[in-house]
């Protein structure tokens, strides 16, 4: 079964909105003069989500992502953002950033409510998922992932797995310029279709999207695409380059061509 490939920036809080809206022009730019084969998703802070959403149009293959979101509805949470408030400028929205966990001390249980209402606000969630460098020395990548992926599993139906994303990102890749070998990140892809497959069914675990992140670069990426690995990139440094994230937008459409 033939599966679109899906290529998504996670721009972090990197850019002022005015370089957040220059970087989306020229993105806009280089991709006008090639063949889109693949979904692109960029993922703004929150202040440029309106702006940056404005400037996709129907039907081209540019669509725009908040990078995280609170697990409730509404209420009195200070500083925070839901799902309903994101929902005039987005179509998806990344959940469980190891970023996120770390500085906010999300448990996987937030983590997947938030999933679940972003689906039901019809927003794609894109599902961060990985084990700790001191996880993988200990041998515990394994049991790290099948946690995460149990839980996920507990909270989501067939239908609404198959409308989400999973990124498998170790944490010790991200920013570090460190990276797994493709075997490393085969392994962790074949472990997470087969605990869905477990659960739901053989077909629905082939139809999931699942995404490699960390430190993703036109030079790494197509080791990490195609056949056993990932089925796109969640790329974070790179990806607020529009000529790195462009190259890489190419090279991952070549290795599913
Ligand atoms: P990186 O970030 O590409 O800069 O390592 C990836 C991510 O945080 O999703």
């Amino acid at each position: 079964m033939k599966k679109r490939p899906l290529v998504a920036g996670n721009w972090k809080m990197e850019l002022s909105h005015k370089s957040a809206i220059e970087v989306m022009r020229a993105i806009k730019k280089l991709l006008s003069t090639m063949t889109v084969e693949c979904d692109i998703v960029v993922c703004p802070s929150y202040p440029s989500l309106e702006a940056i959403s404005a400037m996709t149009k129907k039907g081209f293959p540019l669509a725009v992502g908040a990078q995280t979101i609170h697990a409730a509805e509404r209420g009195a949470y200070t500083g925070e953002v839901s799902a309903v408030q994101i929902r005039p400028f987005v179509e998806w929205c990344i959940v469980g950033h190891s970023e996120v966990r770390s500085m906010r001390g999300e448990t996987e249980e937030q983590i997947n409510q938030s999933a679940e209402l972003l689906l039901r606000h019809g927003i794609i969630p894109i599902v961060c998922i990985g084990e700790t460098g001191e996880e993988r020395e200990h041998d515990q990548t394994v049991e790290k992932i099948t946690t995460q992926i149990n839980i996920l599993l507990n909270h989501l139906d067939r239908t609404s797995l198959t409308k989400t994303v999973l990124a498998y990102e170790p944490i010790w890749a991200i920013g570090t310029g460190v990276t797994p070998d493709p075997d490393q990140v085969a392994e962790v892809v074949l472990l997470i279709r087969k605990l869905t497959a477990d659960r739901f069914a053989q077909d629905v675990a082939d139809r999931l999207r699942i995404l490699y992140g960390g430190s993703v670069t036109p030079e790494n990426v197509s080791q990490y695409v195609g056949g056993p690995v990932a089925d796109g990139v969640l790329v974070g440094g790179a990806s607020t380059h529009p000529r790195s994230f462009v190259d890489i937008i190419k090279k991952v459409q070549e290795t599913f061509r």
